[in-house]
């Protein structure tokens, strides 16, 4: 599983900082329980340099990650999944308040597991981003199931998590093996600055020290009682794994 030398681009991913704090001029509310400006940055450089023609969310909440990726890919067709949208008539609007859901966007209650994309034919690339707190090795194995080469998985913790990680299951002497065998970009984006994180800020997490510039001061999270870093982790399944399902898929 390769990753990727984060240092080589700070230069690049300072700029991107800077595009994407003019961009939260626009934004469409101030989240909450969701994800925080500096994460929801990862999300908005790795999906414009994939540039995906179509995005599933799965975990979609008010919707702030999804005006992050129509930032990035604006063009792309996004499909959103959250039971909320299942359950959202008997749930307290007030309580949720303002979210970005336009009328483009399809949103389904429905989990993304049960959901027919192995058998829609989908442009490509297409990305589906998991930020919906499940246990991610069964998203990985969905995911390439329902021919997705391209994954973001959000709160990819090392430590106490609501969830099992990839931390978690990497422990697992078979588990590793099936994820070398079948994922050829395996990358964590770093944090902008030195930060804690975790579910108490109790892990210290090497940054890529950008310089400090007070325009993007509300990027650095690490004064939040919980900071917003999660992890943010890319996967790029090989196109063996991908391939061989697929052709399996078709002969069965
Ligand atoms: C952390 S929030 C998502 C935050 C959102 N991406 C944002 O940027 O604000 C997690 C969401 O996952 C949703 N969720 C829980 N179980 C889910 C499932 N099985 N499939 C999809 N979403 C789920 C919850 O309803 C919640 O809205």
């Amino acid at each position: 599983m390769q990753t990727r030398d984060w240092t080589t681009e700070a230069t690049a991913i300072a700029a991107r900082a800077h595009e994407w704090v003019d961009r939260l001029r626009n934004k469409p509310f101030i989240n909450n329980n969701g994800m925080a400006l500096d994460t929801a940055f990862y999300l908005y450089y790795w999906v414009s340099e994939l540039a995906p023609q179509m995005i599933v969310e799965s975990g979609t909440w008010r919707g702030f990650s999804t005006w992050a990726m129509r930032e990035a890919a604006p063009d792309a067709k996004i499909v959103s999944l959250d039971p909320i949208f299942a359950l959202g008539y008997c749930l307290d609007a007030t309580k949720i308040g303002t979210g970005y859901w336009p009328a483009d966007l399809e949103r389904m209650g429905t989990d993304f597991s049960c959901c027919g994309f192995e058998f829609m034919v989908k442009p490509k690339p297409s990305l589906v981003l998991f930020d919906d707190h499940q246990n991610k090795i069964h998203r990985l194995q969905q995911a390439i199931q329902k021919g997705f080469q391209h994954i973001i998985f959000d709160d990819n913790l090392p430590g106490e998590a609501t969830h099992l990680t990839f931390f978690h299951y990497l422990r697992d002497p078979s588990i590793k093996a099936w994820m070398e065998q079948v994922i050829e970009r395996f990358e964590i984006f770093p944090p902008l600055w030195d930060t804690q994180a975790g579910m108490r800020n109790e892990i210290f997490v090497p940054g890529l020290n950008i310089p400090r510039d007070p325009a993007l001061a509300c990027l650095d999270t690490t004064g939040q009682a919980r900071s917003g870093y999660s992890w943010l982790t890319y996967v790029k399944v090989k196109d063996s794994a991908f391939a061989a399902h697929h052709h399996n898929a078709a002969a069965s």
